[in-house]
Formats: C-alpha cells, sequence, structure tokens
C-alpha cells in the first residue's frame, strides 16, 4: 500500500454534533490510525457543511447570520473532535474561499461541456435532505421517509446535471467492482434507485435560497448543495479542472469513504456520476455505517434524547476520550445500527479495558516486581504459544480493517487479551514460583508481557492513550509498524520498578451512570 485517503461526510453546522456525528468520526480515525501503522502516506479529511436553507433558516430563527451561526458551530464540531482525540489532516469548511472557488470552475467545465443545462423545474423539495424528492420517494402521507416532514413545493427555473448520461457507466461500475459499497448487502439497494434515476437540479434561485455558491456566469441562481458538498473531497486536496495540485494528484482516488446509510444515494450515484464527468476515478471504497440510537430511541430533539460526545466525557470525568472512542467504534457490526447506553458503556469499558486489559498488564508487571524485581532475565525469554497467538492476531485485526469491519477488530483484540488472561490462570505463575520453577515463571510472565507489546499496537487505533500508557510501562516502541511486529519486544534487563506501575484505565463509577441522561 503505497497510500490511504480517508474521508468522512462533512457534517451540516445548523447545530452541535452529537453523539452520531461523533460515531462516523471515531469510526474513520481508528481506521485512518490502523492505517497509519502499515503506511506512510495517509490522508484524513473532515469537516463542515455550511450552505443550504437548512442553515439559512436556523440563522435566521436565531437573528444571526449564516455566517455567525457557520462560525459558531464548525467550532464547536473542530472543538469536539479534538477531545475526541480525532486526528485529521485537514477540516474542510465549505465556506472557505478555496473551496468555494473550485466548486464555482467545476459548475461552469460542466456547464460548458454540456453536462450541465438549464430547465423549468417544478417539484417537491425536502429541507432536510436538502435534495428535491420524487412522489414515490415519500411515505403514504406524502411525508419525507427520513424527515418525516412535508416536502416544500417549488417552482424554479434551474440547472440540471445530467445524471441519466452517466446511469449505465455507474451501474456497470457497481456491478463489476464487488467491494465498492461496504457492506455489500446495501447494493442492490442503490441499483434499484440508479435504474429509476432523473437529472438532477444542481442549483437553486437566489430568490429562494440566498446562503450558497454563487453560479458564476449566472449571479441569479446559486449552486444547490450537493455539488457544492460532494466536492469538498477533491477540493480539499487542491483540485483544479485546469491545474490539479500535487496533493490531489497523490492522494485521490479516495481509498475509502466514510459516510451514513442515509446519504449512500448522493455517494453512490451522484458522487461518481460527477467524477465521471470530470474525468476523474472513482473511490476505491464507500463505507456506509449504519445508525447510532440512544437507548434504542432514534436521536432527535423532539425527544430531547441528544447526547454531545463533549458532555459523556464530561459526566464520567473521563480526561481521555479513549474508552467512548472505544465504545463507539466497536458500538455497531459493519454497516449496521449501533445503540449507546449509559449502562452498556460502563460495562463494557469497565469489563474490556478495566479488568481485561488493563488488569492484565498490571497484574503481570507487578508479579515481574514481586518475584524478580522487574528483572528479565535472558533465559526467560522463548517462544510460546501465545506469542503464535498474538502474532496470527496480528493478521486477523489487518483482515478486520481490510474489511473495514472494526466492530471485529476490536473483539479479536479482546479475543486475544482474554487468551493472555487464561494463559496466566492456566499456567499460575505464583505456583511456579512456590515450587521453585522460577525460570518457568519468568518465562510466563515475559510471554505474557511479549503479548501485551502486541495488544498495545493493536489497540491503539481505538484508545491512542491508553495504548501509549502500556507501550512506555513496556519499554516497548509502539510507532513501529504492524506488518513489523514480532515475537521478542521485551528485552532482558531491568524492565520496571514498582512506582512506575500504573493503572492504564480506571474503572467507571457507577455513581456517572445516570448523569447523561440529566
Ligand atoms: O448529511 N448515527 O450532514 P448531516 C450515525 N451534510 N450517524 C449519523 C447520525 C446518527 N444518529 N446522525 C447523522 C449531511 N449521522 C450532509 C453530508 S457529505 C458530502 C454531506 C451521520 O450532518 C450521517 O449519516 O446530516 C452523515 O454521514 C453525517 O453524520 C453527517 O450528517
Ligand atoms: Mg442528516
Amino acid at each position: 500500500m503505497d497510500k490511504f485517503y480517508i474521508t468522512t461526510a462533512i457534517d451540516y453546522v445548523n447545530g452541535a454534533p452529537h453523539i452520531g456525528h461523533a460515531y462516523e468520526k471515531i469510526l474513520t480515525d481508528v481506521i485512518f490510525r490502523h492505517f497509519t501503522q502499515r503506511c506512510d502516506n495517509c490522508f484524513f479529511l473532515t469537516g463542515v457543511d455550511e450552505h443550504g436553507i437548512k442553515i439559512q433558516k436556523t440563522a435566521a430563527k436565531n437573528g444571526i447570520t449564516p455566517q455567525e451561526l457557520c462560525d459558531k458551530n464548525a467550532s464547536k464540531f473542530r472543538e469536539n473532535w479534538k477531545l475526541l482525540n480525532v486526528d485529521y489532516n485537514k477540516f474542510i469548511r465549505t465556506t472557505d474561499k478555496d473551496h468555494e472557488k473550485i466548486s464555482q470552475q467545476i459548475f461552469e467545465y460542466l456547464l460548458k461541456k454540456g453536462d450541465i443545462y438549464k430547465n423549468q423545474y417544478k417539484g417537491l423539495y425536502c429541507n432536510g435532505c436538502e435534495a428535491f424528492l420524487s412522489e414515490k420517494d415519500l411515505t403514504e402521507d406524502g411525508l419525507c421517509p427520513i424527515h418525516q416532514c412535508k416536502p416544500e413545493e417549488v417552482s424554479e427555473e434551474n440547472y440540471f446535471f445530467k445524471l441519466t448520461k452517466y446511469k449505465e457507466r455507474i451501474a456497470e461500475y457497481i456491478k463489476n467492482h464487488e467491494g465498492f459499497i461496504v457492506p455489500s448487502f446495501r447494493t442492490a439497494d442503490v441499483l434499484n434507485q440508479l435504474a429509476n434515476i432523473e437529472d438532477i437540479s444542481v442549483s437553486r434561485a437566489k430568490s429562494n435560497v440566498s446562503w450558497g455558491v454563487d453560479v458564476l456566469s449566472d449571479p441569479d441562481q446559486i449552486i444547490y448543495v450537493w455539488i457544492d458538498a460532494l466536492s469538498n473531497y477533491i477540493t480539499a486536496l487542491g483540485y483544479d479542472t485546469e491545474n490539479p495540485s500535487p496533493l490531489f494528484r497523490e492522494y485521490w482516488p479516495a481509498s475509502v469513504q466514510v459516510i451514513g446509510k442515509d446519504i449512500l444515494k448522493f455517494h453512490a450515484i451522484y458522487w461518481p456520476a460527477l467524477l465521471m464527468a470530470l474525468d476523474l476515478p472513482l473511490p476505491e471504497h464507500l463505507l456506509v455505517h449504519g445508525w447510532i440510537t440512544i437507548d434504542e430511541a432514534k436521536m432527535s430533539k423532539s425527544l430531547g434524547n441528544v447526547i454531545s460526545p463533549e458532555s459523556i466525557l464530561n459526566n464520567y470525568e473521563l480526561k481521555e476520550p479513549d474508552a467512548f472512542r472505544y465504545y463507539m467504534a466497536t458500538a455497531a457490526p459493519c454497516g449496521k445500527d449501533g445503540n449507546y447506553s449509559d449502562e452498556d458503556f460502563k460495562e463494557k469499558v469497565n469489563a474490556h479495558l478495566a479488568n481485561s486489559m488493563g488488569n492484565l498488564l498490571n497484574r503481570t508487571l507487578s508479579m515481574l516486581v514481586k518475584y524478580f524485581n522487574g528483572d528479565i532475565k535472558s533465559e526467560f525469554i522463548v517462544e510460546s504459544d501465545l506469542i503464535s497467538s498474538a502474532l496470527e492476531t496480528v493478521k486477523i485485526v489487518e483482515n478486520d480493517f481490510d474489511n473495514y469491519d472494526v466492530q471485529n477488530a476490536g473483539l479479536h483484540i479482546i479475543e486475544l487479551v482474554d487468551k493472555a488472561n487464561k494463559y496466566i490462570t492456566d499456567s499460575e505463575p505464583w505456583t511456579l514460583m512456590k515450587n521453585g520453577e522460577d525460570v518457568k515463571c519468568g518465562q510466563v510472565l515475559t510471554s505474557v508481557l511479549d503479548t501485551l507489546c502486541i495488544i498495545s499496537s493493536l489497540i491503539y487505533p481505538f484508545c491512542p492513550n491508553i495504548a501509549k500508557n502500556m507501550a512506555k510501562q513496556l519499554l516497548f516502541d509502539i510507532t513501529q509498524k504492524l506488518d513489523d511486529l514480532s515475537a521478542g519486544n521485551i528485552k532482558s534487563g531491568h524492565l520496571i520498578d514498582k512506582e512506575n506501575i500504573v493503572p492504564v484505565f480506571l474503572r467507571i463509577d457507577s455513581e456517572f451512570a445516570q448523569k447523561t441522561k440529566s
């Protein structure tokens, strides 16, 4: 692998981020960090989507300008991602001047090419989707199936993009590229939608929507949000229809674009068509994640159950985001819906991170200090089934990530932790010591510590702080690439003193459990 480019959807800034947004960014960050352990050239893009009628209306309601609303909320997104240790390379805002300029250029290019044309349009517009819906998209009651609201009747002269021109090519592409849409069970739905697709409106009359990027050659129109929004993935790298930047040439096409299931049509149909019209290659994969619910209920302002990631860290007094990252990244099977509940959060991170993983490190190091003053004797270093099993797990976890199956990757790491715990329980180092089998005891402990080095590497994408802390206590260089991992991470010599053994994760107290809801 010589390069890896990963993107997230860009979030609308008409509100603050909630844990559904956080889920996507954490998932992406975990995948990104894993691939930085395998490849030197990785790039991670995220950002916010700032134009459109929804933002215009929210700003008006709050008595501020759209730009003020965007500035305020864009900062909230950035602050939350910082708290969660989401380590992106670039944060794009669609109000960035560079982005606006290139989306205008793209529009003019397509106009000249004949792929964009002007037409009178009458249709039903859903402000939630920022898209026109056809009658057959609606529920029996005439509502948008996603936002459960009645679309507005709009009659305008608009520019249209010739989506139908690319229909067959997209269908071909999807059929010939198994694995383009991950997980693949969503492919059939896309092909069905594609069969009925029509040309799409790509501008709005300024008299109806003013908050957007002007169409250069026709300032009565603004570029309708999806062309503006989708093009962020290439404008962020410095794409230009005439002279694309070195960064663009290095990283495009994206390795994987992470999106929620509600915006699949835009990414599996509109976006490929746009790329084809620009003669650009398509992304290698779309990772389509499911929906995060809270206590099994859909998050919504009207239900009053919207939770910000920030509030979870605050309520549990978590100084580091690792536990929340681990929980969210493993909350759902690949592509399926997942759920957040306080009870489950507490139970899972206490069990996996404190009781199993943290405790394994702690008790093994403590025994090493107690029995051998923290010294590893050269005869302690031997091959073991446990270490072979750890190295096998590296391959298994890599394979999980190749399939973007982050939940399974997490499960496989914890399985290894459990195996190491069982190995200690079965080998009974305390009994070996009592029976005078010191060397054997030392070998058992060293095997486990060696395995813990590998565990720290594997858990790093999920829990960067915990992993670094583990590695520090193990004197292990966590920056080495996964493929270079082998046995023998623990060298003979003095490993640790008693006072340097610190728990890497403290159990979350039950008293905090109810706070998130209040
Ligand atoms: O759709 N669970 O923005 P958005 C999981 N601006 N994911 C969720 C979620 C939940 N409860 N709620 C939202 C947009 N998401 C457009 C995207 S991309 C060029 C433009 C996910 O703020 C959602 O699926 O409504 C999407 O991937 C992302 O958050 C942004 O949603
Ligand atoms: Mg949405």
